[in-house]
């Protein structure tokens, strides 16, 4: 059994069942799919790669107390749609203690689920599965306990998972340590290639392809590649801009690799060149993140960082006349909000934005603290509109995020994605350098 099953199943409440369902593939068009894409908790539970299968998780089942559902073998259709583990592989290769059809779940809810006070299940999520679980416990209730026992209380199980994920394993660690440096080194690659005249999409391609000739799997989401004022958009994911000579670069790409995300922004200049305009912002917003980046250690907060970064992009406003008045006043007025919209960070893991809470008891909404294991973005940003007339001129349509992944330590914080450059003259010099020509 996986180390975190264990875990889990060492959390789950006396007498209790857990139903975990995986992804299912979803339509693109027609009758083609997107590519797939596991469940985070079924896979951060099972490391089972396929679509339609559940995992339950019995605990009192002593000798059984890991069941996996599966598609089952079918040649046919694994001929025109891929491998299938089967009943067997999901014993054989992924160590369920037992597997069946996934034909049969339906069938078998009533013997799994009687006799269990609580019920680990995520209603709302999967429709047709909340569906067969109310359909099984219509019944129940109907016989008003006589001679069924279902279980009376539902919890959802992110409550625990949440909680897991947020605490990286050291193995975790160094697939996230993977990922950073993947996109890290295709963030290198495209300063190494940008130039004026391509276009965002050719960018966005040669990072992707390197993210994956690296051993990712694809991207951990959809990249951002936004030249001149698209910059300032802030899921700008068109990407299809010719770029232009004299404007900056964002790009906000991340990639995927078993399963976990790195999440990484650069802004520079196309034409390998800030100009005083461009890097009057681009410092204010370095220095920043290099200050929220020292914050991001045990003890601190999330909402502290977040007032922090407030804090000191608002005196970087003021400095660049973007905004007037005391930086006290400003922050009580929120006028930052004019040109930071967005939170320092988030926490990152198997989803970009990772599962866990962000307080430490939702009625006081207190803060969590910092603590050894977690990962973190941090990521503040400047973006002044092209038509907002009350900026300097020589500051419209200017928009700079940076953005690196951050693990808390014992005694302080590592930077998983410190291998791309981001102070300016770093930028510039791999920008001028041979292997760009
Ligand atoms: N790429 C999404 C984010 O930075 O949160
Ligand atoms: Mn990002
Ligand atoms: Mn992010």
């Amino acid at each position: 059994m996986r180390e975190q099953l264990k875990r889990f199943i060492q959390q789950m409440e006396p007498n209790s069942i857990a139903i975990i369902p995986a992804a299912h593939e979803q339509t693109r068009s027609y009758d083609t799919e997107f590519k797939f894409r596991q469940d985070s908790d079924f896979w951060y539970l099972t490391g089972f790669p396929e679509p339609d299968a559940i995992a339950v998780i019995d605990p009192e089942n002593k000798k059984a107390p890991y069941t996996l559902y599966v598609r089952p073998r079918d040649p046919l259709m694994e001929t025109w749609f891929g491998r299938r583990q089967g009943v067997e592989g999901a014993v054989k290769n992924y160590k369920a203690d037992k597997a069946f059809s996934i034909e049969k779940f339906e069938g078998d809810l009533p013997k799994l689920l009687d006799g269990h006070d609580k019920l680990y299940y995520r209603f709302s999520l999967d429709k047709e599965l909340d569906e067969k679980i109310l359909d099984y416990l219509h019944p129940q209730r109907v016989r008003r306990l006589k001679t069924a026992y279902p279980p009376h209380t539902f919890i959802d199980p992110t409550i625990i998972l949440g909680e897991m994920r947020l605490h990286k394993t050291p193995e975790e660690v160094e697939h996230m340590q993977t990922a950073g440096t993947i996109a890290a080194e295709a963030h290198i690659l495209a300063m190494k290639k940008v130039k004026p005249g391509m276009n965002e999409g050719q960018v966005e391609a040669l990072m992707e392809a390197y993210m994956k000739d690296k051993g990712a799997s694809g991207v951990a989401y959809n990249s951002i590649v936004g030249g001149g004022a698209n910059a300032t958009i802030l899921h700008y994911v068109e990407n299809n801009a010719p770029l232009k000579d004299g404007d900056l670069i964002l790009i906000d790409a991340g990639a995927e690799y078993k399963g976990y995300a790195s999440d990484i922004t650069r802004t520079f200049p196309v034409n390998g060149k800030f100009t005083a305009a461009q890097r009057e912002v681009y410092d204010v917003v370095l220095d920043v993140q290099e200050k929220c980046i020292e914050y991001t250690k045990t003890g601190n907060t999330v909402k502290g960082r977040q007032e922090y970064s407030i804090e000191l992009l608002t005196e970087g406003m003021v400095k660049l006349g973007l905004l007037k008045g005391k930086t006290k006043d400003l922050i009580k007025k929120k006028a930052y909000l004019k040109y930071y919209m967005h939170g320092v960070g988030h926490y990152l893991g198997l989803d970009v934005h990772d599962a866990g809470r962000y307080f430490t008891d939702q009625q006081a909404r207190n803060s969590k603290p910092f603590a050894p294991g977690m990962v973190l973005t941090v990521e503040p940003g400047i973006y002044v509109p092209p038509d907002d007339k009350t900026a300097p001129a020589k500051y419209r349509g200017i928009g700079v995020r940076i953005e690196d992944d951050v693990l808390v330590t014992e005694d302080g914080n590592r930077n998983l994605t410190s291998k791309v450059p981001k102070e300016a003259e770093e930028i510039e010099a791999i920008m001028a350098s041979k292997s760009r020509k």
